[in-house]
């Protein structure tokens, strides 16, 4: 089976979002999987790269490759300024009052356990405790308990619609945190974070916001969310992997202590005590991933320049098209049905295991996840151990998602459902 590279694009009495154009700048959209056009439905996982970042990486490592900040030499200063130019960026990305607030990481895995390290273990006490949501990733619940809190989850209704008047409760209890995804990576629940940050401020609760499952999707800004920390990875974002984004407001951050020790991250050091850089250098020890800032410079400036309502919108008709199209296969089960909710569908199929069927969708070149997605609480919560998560990005096309569907039909024929 093979779809067709493209759908007309999608008219409304705004513009056009033409899909055809942004799909012939990503190479890897030509390639065939298992002997069939490549379908590529895991961007929840990492989205496909467009040309402008593979090209920002050619160059740099051709023409731009040094080390930052120590050398005087203007290939290094050249880095260092690429280095800098990517911070701004960033900033601007999620409408950081000061690109100074903004840390490079690995990505939102050690964005949050940089918080856990520096924010809650110095504050942590036997009764402290994050409260979290009861749809977060693993990397937004470990990391709080390894920093020596417990940690609470605020229930969900069996739509995945967090219930915010148990927020309310739960925060006036006084958790030291409040720890939570802007978007579900596994069911695709927008959560109302402007409204819980708003909540949690009445009750003195700092708040910080797992962006990566937003930030390839919608404009994102930290100052009208009115939250305390946000992260982000690069490589959901059309960039690289092994870099991503915290920002933090200056007044935490300022006063937080070093992550991790090494080169740059110093002011002084000698054999009896060393002294520290300010932020967000402090946070930066060792050399960093600078190529993948490079690539996430490139990444962004890629994608504000595309038409940003145009493309939510364009989404959205992908995650109603994807949901009347499987919801209407006997025997498919779709999980997450809240009325904000980015391009994810998660779906079982009756009697078939969800590997199996993702083995089969495999078979015609169709790239699904299958498990927990790194949500165990929230799979117990929703009763079943493991979902099939397609999730789209914006060179995604209905064209596709029609051979998803079809495809869902073959693998139920063969499994004799
Ligand atoms: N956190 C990524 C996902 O949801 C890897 O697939």
């Amino acid at each position: 089976m093979s779809a067709p590279a493209t759908s007309a694009p999608v008219q409304s009495s705004r513009r056009a979002f033409d899909v055809a154009a942004i799909r012939r700048q990503f190479p890897i959209l030509e390639r065939l999987s298992r002997g069939k056009q490549l379908i590529y439905l895991d961007n929840a996982a990492t989205s496909q790269k467009p040309d402008a970042v593979i090209a920002a990486l050619d160059h740099y490592y051709r023409a731009g490759n040094s080390n930052i900040h120590r050398g005087v030499y203007q290939l290094s200063e050249e880095a260092t300024l690429a280095w800098e130019a990517a911070r701004q960026r960033a900033g601007h990305f999620i409408g950081a009052p000061s690109s100074d607030e903004i840390v490079f990481v690995r990505g939102t895995t050690e964005a949050i356990n940089l918080v856990a390290s520096s924010f809650v273990r110095p504050r942590a006490t036997a009764t402290s405790v994050v409260l979290v949501t009861a749809m977060e990733h693993h990397a937004n619940i470990v990391p709080w308990q390894l920093a020596g809190a417990s940690t609470k989850a605020i229930p969900i209704s069996g739509d995945g619609v967090l219930d915010l008047e148990a927020a309310e409760r739960m925060l006036a209890e006084r958790p030291i945190l409040l720890a939570v995804a802007h978007v579900s990576n596994a069911i695709g629940t927008v959560n109302p974070v402007a409204e819980l940050c708003r909540m949690a401020a009445r009750h003195g609760v700092p708040v910080l916001v797992d962006g990566a499952q937003a930030a390839p999707h919608f404009a994102i800004d930290v100052q009208a969310l009115g939250c305390d920390f946000y992260c982000f990875s690069s490589h959901k974002v059309f960039g690289p992997t092994g870099i991503g984004v915290l920002w933090g407001r200056s007044e935490l951050l300022d006063g937080m202590p070093p992550y991790q020790g090494g080169g740059d991250m110093i002011d002084e050091v000698t054999f009896e005590r060393t002294t520290f850089a300010p932020v967000p250098r402090r946070f930066e020890a060792g050399t960093p991933h600078i190529a993948g800032a490079v690539g996430l410079d490139a990444a962004l400036g890629w994608f504000e320049a595309i038409d940003r309502d145009a493309a939510v919108r364009y989404e959205e008709t992908l995650r109603d098209h994807a949901t009347n199209v499987l919801g209407t296969i006997p025997g498919v089960r779709l999980f997450g049905a809240g009325a904000e909710k980015a391009p994810i569908a998660t779906f079982t199929l009756d009697g078939v295991h969800p590997h199996d069927l993702a083995s089969l969708l495999d078979g015609d070149g169709i790239c699904v996840r299958a498990g927990h997605h790194c949500t165990q609480p929230l799979h117990r919560a929703l009763g079943v151990p493991a979902t099939v998560r397609a999730s789209f990005a914006i060179y995604n096309t209905t064209a596709e998602i029609d051979a998803l569907g079809d495809s869902v039909i073959r693998a139920r024929t063969i499994m004799g459902r």
